[in-house]
């Protein structure tokens, strides 16, 4: 078989480098000699957001393209089984390592520097050199749209942006996005994890006023002065800031939420490479999915029908008529985020 545990570690090091739904990261693993099995703890994940575990999907699909991309640089041909087991649903992907010849991955080196920018961007197009290595990177890999026209990416920004309406007008969502930030790196440390609000790219008086945002009686009093909209305002100048924005659009199944995140991670790896940033925006997308299977008790009418509003727009932007628009990214020049977010060690059991 002429496997190295050395090398298995160092791929489970580059897997858990992986982006996931407020830096839950929701997986564990079991390595029995060459067969790493991916397990999932979909119980980290937001309980709304994460519509029938697919937001653990997509995490799992950029946790599993690390780790496809780190074993080809070691030397291994990863044979890879994604849902091997129908009665064990949280069993994402048997990974089974046989030895090859060792490539040389370019990505590799990326996965360790990848990280969620949620600033502003330069607003003008990519360079043309850009633009082509970013779409051969995920060439026949699933489908990608995208556009760089000014006036779409504003009607983006605001689609996008009517999350964070609904965030800050739902009292149960509102709870459970404060449950999920971490004020300072030791909490984060402590945590192993959640959304750490340096990484959030808020100006100070954002920042400070957000102390007391997380008052639900303090927020619905605001609200009513229009505070929810002043943030999805803003923020939605922010997302549109950027030279391109793409959907990767799905049929509606589960398997297909990991192969959305691998992509995603690989043309997030290869804009790394080429020194472009990428943010990636899921929010509106999740609830839509939830809204369209009918649970929508949680949800105030007003909120249902801007989120579907806000699905239909960008669908016509990019012209999904059939299936479901997983995610959004938006790319685009800009430095380095003000912070980035720590990944706990891998927690494997070897059997
Ligand atoms: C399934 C999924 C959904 C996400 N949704 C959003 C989102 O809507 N908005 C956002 O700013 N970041 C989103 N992210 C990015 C995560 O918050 C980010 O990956 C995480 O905090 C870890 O940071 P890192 O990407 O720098 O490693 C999402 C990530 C995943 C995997």
């Amino acid at each position: 078989m002429g496997y190295n545990s050395e090398d298995i570690q160092k791929i489970l090091e580059a897997g858990v480098r992986a982006p996931s739904g407020s830096n839950s990261q929701p997986w564990k693993f079991r390595v029995k000699d060459n067969v790493i099995d991916v397990l999932a703890l979909p119980e980290k994940d937001h309980p709304i957001l994460n519509f029938k575990y697919r937001g653990t999907w997509l995490a799992h699909g950029a946790l599993i393209e690390n780790m496809a991309i780190a074993s080809s640089e070691m030397g291994y041909r990863a044979d890879i089984k994604i849902f091997p087991d129908k009665s064990n649903p949280n069993l994402t992907a048997r990974i089974a390592l046989e030895s090859s010849a060792s490539k040389d991955e370019p990505l590799y080196k990326c996965i360790f520097e990848r990280t969620t920018n949620r600033k502003p961007y330069e607003s003008h197009p990519l360079k043309m050199e850009d633009k082509i290595a970013l779409l051969e990177s995920i060439a026949g890999r699933g489908d990608f749209r995208f556009t760089e026209d000014p006036d779409k990416l504003k009607i983006l920004g605001e689609a996008v942006a009517v999350n964070e309406i609904v965030m800050f007008e739902n009292p149960l969502l509102h709870r459970l996005v404060f449950e999920e930030i971490v004020w300072t790196e030791e909490e984060e440390r402590k945590r192993g994890g959640g959304l750490y609000v340096k990484t959030m790219e808020l100006k100070p008086p954002q920042r400070f006023a957000l102390k007391f945002f997380k008052y639900w009686t303090i927020m619905k009093l605001l609200n009513k002065l229009g505070a929810a909209m002043a943030i999805a305002k803003d923020n939605a100048q922010n997302y549109a800031a950027a030279s391109l924005m793409g959907i990767v659009a799905v049929e509606d199944n589960d398997e297909d939420f990991i192969s959305a995140g691998r992509l995603c991670e690989r043309i997030w790896l290869e804009a790394t490479r080429l020194g472009l940033n990428l943010h990636l925006i899921t929010g509106i997308f999740f609830l839509r999915q939830r809204i369209l299977r009918g649970e929508i008790s949680e949800f105030s009418q007003e909120h249902i029908e801007l989120i579907k509003d806000a699905y239909e727009k960008t669908a016509s932007i990019f012209d999904v008529n059939e299936g479901l628009i997983a995610l959004l990214v938006r790319i685009g020049y800009d430095g380095e985020p003000s912070a980035r977010s720590m990944k706990k060690a891998p927690e494997v059991e070897y059997i």
